[in-house]
């Protein structure tokens, strides 16, 4: 098991290149099965589910030509309609094949993707709504099997904002016969850049970043180039580790656009910000102040920055609390803060930070992917070494963490 070692106390200063995003990359690959032909896809980012989910798209036929930070997908000889289970339960994405399989192949047989550490993270509105678009479907042995002569139009109304369930639902109508509406959609940028794609690749979309999208199915999709967005996540998560431990960083080839809450947040905290293009600089010259959060559907505050706000509260000036609204069990992190000193007390989905002047280093273990994110912070903070284990979860979801840290001043190295 890998761990990282941690020197507290520098200060992060430097510029840091931010890299394609995870959220985006996932459903973008998985939109190549769309067509036969070459969907070739850049800014890639260089991280374990982006490899996992290339693995997945090339056990079903797909082809796949791998270049630094690019790739040519090609599902013109798709031969296999599954997503098997040693495949799903380490990514969860991998049931954002379902849609696209099922509306060009007309069947998908795709492991229920089990729970996860953050919660029992449920696929119940993506089948409902591919049912709604006539898809039969039976779960046995663990495996939603799908099957529909071709899907057609429907008018689809989201229950609760869900992220993958509005991206497996708009590839798969993209091919449907008819119109499909989908209402109380996800607004993520993510979901933007999909759309970007698939539009690209000759589809029908309307709406794409509001509550209701609106998609009109064509008979076929050819071949695109897409760059794939920058990550909105780990641009937030640099800030943070510089905010926290009183640097002064400039983000490269980023978005501020699609950061608006976090950066309010960071200025709350005390941090001064400059924005020009695709710079942004975050400078901190003082403790930060903590700042109350509650996560909620984009442009709200992401659920997937939660955990790294937390750690800059641990070491804040005064109290902050933190509500989790996404999911139900999102403050695995807490108990391994608790283990540096951090005073956080835990209420249903409400945490109580208050801040200290100091953490003290101590040997923690990640608990998925932004939980480590957080521990990380926390130990570039944390007096003498912090020993993080388990950061396996950390490799899911980052490109070469550990070196884009240290290249900011960061004693912190793999062992
Ligand atoms: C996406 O997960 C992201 N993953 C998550 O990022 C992110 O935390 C989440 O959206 C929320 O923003 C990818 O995009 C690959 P949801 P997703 O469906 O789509 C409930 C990371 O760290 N729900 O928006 O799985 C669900 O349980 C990851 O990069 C149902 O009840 O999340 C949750 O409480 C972690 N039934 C809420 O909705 C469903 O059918 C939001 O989930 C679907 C979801």
């Amino acid at each position: 098991m890998q761990k990282l070692a941690i020197q507290g106390g520098a200060r992060l200063n430097g510029e840091v290149r931010i890299s394609g995003a995870k959220n985006a990359a996932l459903p973008i690959m998985c939109a190549s099965l769309l067509s036969a032909d070459d969907v070739r896809l850049s800014n890639l980012p260089d991280m374990h589910d982006v490899a996992t989910m290339a693995k997945l798209l090339q056990q079903m036929g797909v082809s796949v030509a791998l270049s630094p930070q690019a790739a040519t997908f090609n599902a013109g000889h798709v031969d296999k309609l599954e997503a098997p289970y040693d495949m799903v339960k380490t990514m969860r994405a991998a049931i954002l094949v379902l849609g696209p399989l099922l509306t060009r192949f007309g069947e998908a047989r795709v492991s229920l993707p089990g729970g996860c550490a953050i919660g029992s993270r449920p696929v119940d509105l993506h089948i409902k709504g591919l049912q709604a678009m006539g898809a039969e479907i039976h779960i046995e042995h663990g495996y939603i099997h799908a099957t529909a002569k071709r899907l057609r139009g429907a008018r689809i109304l989201f229950d609760l904002v869900s992220v993958t369930g509005t991206e497996n639902l708009m590839m798969a109508a993209v091919l449907a016969d008819g119109v499909t509406t989908l209402e109380n959609a996800a607004r993520e940028p993510e979901v933007v850049d999909l759309a970007n794609c698939l539009i690209a690749m000759g589809a029908k979309i309307d709406g794409a970043g509001s509550d209701t999208i609106t998609i009109r199915g064509v008979d076929s999709l050819h071949g695109a180039h897409h760059r794939v967005m920058p990550d909105r996540i780990e641009s937030g998560t640099f800030l943070v580790a510089a905010a926290a431990t009183g640097g002064r960083i400039t983000l490269s080839e980023a978005r501020a656009d699609i950061l608006d809450s976090v950066l309010d947040k960071l200025r709350e905290a005390g941090a001064r910000i400059d924005v020009s293009g695709s710079h942004i600089t975050l400078e901190m010259l003082r403790r930060p102040a903590a700042v109350n959060l509650r996560t909620a559907p984009y442009p709200a505050f992401p659920t997937d920055m939660q955990a790294q706000f937390m750690a800059l509260n641990t070491i804040a000036e005064g109290s902050a609390m933190v509500v989790e609204t996404i999911f139900e069990n999102r403050f695995m992190h807490v108990q391994e803060l608790r283990r540096l000193g951090a005073q956080i007390d835990v209420e249903g989905n409400t945490a109580i930070i208050k801040g200290c002047a100091q953490l003290e280093g101590a040997t923690i273990m990640a608990t998925d992917l932004r939980a480590s994110a957080c521990l990380v912070i926390a130990g570039l903070v944390a007096q003498g070494e912090t020993i993080v284990d388990r950061i396996y979860h950390l490799d899911r979801g980052y490109e070469h963490i550990e070196a884009k840290l240290s290249a900011l001043g960061a004693q912190i190295r793999r062992i």
